[in-house]
This record gives C-alpha cells, sequence and structure tokens, in this order.
C-alpha cells in the first residue's frame, strides 16, 4: 500500500463513522418526534373522553418535551458546526486525482442521505407540530356555552312574590323600621344571582327622586351582590342607612339608591322595584334595575333588562 492511500482510507473510514453516528441521532430524533405525536394525540383523546387533568399535563409536558429533545439532537448531532475549509489540492499525481474522486464520491453519497435524512425528520416534526396544534385546540371546548341575557338579567318579573331563605312570602306589615331580610323570588329562592336584600327604614328617610324604582311604605329593595367582587353585601348600619359589604368594605347608601360612599366597588347595588298585591304580598314590579354583581367588560346601564 502506498503511502498516499493511507489518509485516504482513513479517511474514508472517518466519513464512514460519522455517518453511522448521524443515522444513530437521526434514529433519537425520530424516536422524539413520534413520542411527541403519540403523546399530543392521547392528550386529545383523552381530554375528548371526559379529561384529567394530571394526565393532560404530563402528556402536554412529554409531547414539548419531546419535540424540543429532537430538535436538540437534529441541531446539535446532525447538522453540528458549519466548517468551511478552501483547500489547495496538488494536481500533479494520478493518486491525488484518484484521493480526490474519492471524496468526491463520498460526499455525493453522503449529500445525498442528509437530504432524504432532513426530508425524513422534517415530515416527523410537522407531524408533531399537527398533532401538538390539534391538542391545543381542545381548551376552546372548555370555554362552553356563550352566555346569553343571562349575564343581564334574573329570575325575578314583575308579579312574583318576594320570599325569605326559608321560601316564607313576606308582607309589608312583617318589615319594621330599621331591619333588613334577605329575599328571593318565591318560586325561585335556590337561584344566588336573584338574592335580594329588603330594609326597612324610617319615614322621610328615603329620597324618592334618587330611586330608579319602587318602594312601599319606607320599604326599599336592593340587590345583595356586591358591584365589587360578588361578595353578599350583609351587614346593614341602620344609623348610617348604609348598606356595608365585609369583603372589601364597600359601603352604600341605602336612602340614596345605594350609591357607593365608599370602598372599591365601581357602582351602586342594582334596586328591585316592589310593590303589593291584593292580598298585601310584597311583589316585584319587575327586574332589577340594572345587572347585578361584579361589573364587567361590557356592562353599560343600556344592557337588556334595564
Ligand atoms: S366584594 Fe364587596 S367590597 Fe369587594
Amino acid at each position: 500500500m502506498g503511502s498516499s492511500e493511507a489518509p485516504a482510507s482513513r479517511r474514508a473510514e472517518e466519513w464512514r463513522r460519522q455517518r453511522e453516528r448521524q443515522d444513530r441521532a437521526a434514529r433519537i430524533a425520530a424516536i422524539c418526534f413520534v413520542v411527541a405525536i403519540v403523546a399530543a394525540l392521547a392528550l386529545f383523546v383523552v381530554y375528548v373522553t371526559g379529561g384529567q387533568t394530571q394526565l393532560e399535563g404530563v402528556l402536554l409536558a412529554v409531547a414539548f418535551g419531546a419535540v424540543g429533545a429532537g430538535l436538540a439532537v437534529w441541531v446539535r448531532r446532525i447538522i453540528g458546526p458549519r466548517e468551511v475549509v478552501e483547500e489547495r489540492y496538488p494536481m500533479r499525481s494520478p493518486q491525488e486525482t484518484r484521493d480526490e474522486f474519492e471524496a468526491a464520491y463520498h460526499d455525493a453519497l453522503g449529500e445525498a442521505t442528509t437530504t432524504g435524512r432532513r426530508r425524513f425528520l422534517l415530515r416527523l416534526l410537522g407531524g408533531a407540530g399537527a398533532s401538538l396544534g390539534l391538542a391545543l385546540l381542545v381548551p376552546f371546548r372548555s370555554l362552553g356555552p356563550t352566555p346569553q341575557d343571562e349575564m343581564f338579567t334574573t329570575t325575578w318579573r314583575e308579579g312574583v312574590r318576594l320570599a325569605d331563605t326559608e321560601g316564607r312570602e313576606i308582607q309589608a306589615a312583617d318589615i319594621s323600621p330599621d331591619e333588613v331580610i334577605t329575599v328571593f323570588p318565591a318560586d325561585a329562592i335556590d337561584d344566588p344571582s336573584a338574592q335580594a336584600i329588603l330594609v326597612g327604614t324610617r319615614e322621610g328617610q328615603l329620597e324618592p327622586d334618587a330611586l330608579p324604582g319602587a318602594t312601599v311604605e319606607g320599604m326599599v329593595c336592593y340587590s345583595k351582590i356586591c358591584t365589587h367582587a360578588g361578595c353578599p353585601v350583609g351587614l346593614y348600619r341602620a344609623a348610617a342607612g348604609e348598606l356595608l359589604c365585609p369583603c372589601h368594605q364597600s359601603t352604600f347608601d341605602v336612602h340614596r339608591a345605594a350609591a357607593v360612599v365608599s370602598g372599591p366597588a365601581g357602582r351602586g347595588l342594582p334596586q328591585l322595584p316592589i310593590g303589593t298585591d291584593d292580598e298585601g304580598y310584597l311583589i316585584a314590579l319587575g327586574d332589577f334595575s340594572e345587572p347585578v354583581g361584579p361589573s364587567f367588560w361590557n356592562l353599560t346601564h343600556d344592557a337588556p333588562g334595564t
């Protein structure tokens, strides 16, 4: 064997080893992408068949982790750092020419392998991306149905009697000045959005011009749901005529349309217009003057039911 054949065979051996390393790395990357596809599809199946939060979290982590691992292997072991060498070949020796031909041959072979491998890995990566995209669509299903009027209306309506938490219907004579009682529609005492507080005031304390709805003999009724964050407004300071929310101390003026006196609430408590029926029972004359509960992004005073 000539002295110039030894480097050529070493180089060929080196190319062979490099190709083996890259093939091995390609297999690892492919396995990672397949794991990502399986995990993402499993996540989709788990979700649509009822869901299990912990399992969904694990599968999502596996899917993203596998994609990341596959990309890392691909970049580090297959693509590798780019080195550009400008070689100056001696053009005299026939042996060198043979070496050159051999090198070109292996380069071409290697390029063909690289191109096929790249296409294969790109397809798997695309499959992993598509599977993850499918899995990421599923949270939209959890958004549920679009709310309709239920954010603006309650079960109060004209003619329904006021009842206490036990379902007992209330007559005007049942409430004394400075007394408060929680009331619901008589036919919906389990409707939390309809809960209201009926307040008895002393003669002349109410300012009728400030009130958007009707009252009965000094009795006025407001939503019991705080307009700040939805706590029940259950404390009444009779001396000051103020309802107090215990959560963040919003205070509402009972005599003036439950306007905010202090605290973080952004608007007063909606009023329930009340009257009496032929038998002397207190009844609602309609729904609340405004939507109840915390203000939200599209709440306006022109909302349905106002
Ligand atoms: S919920 Fe009533 S003040 Fe915050």
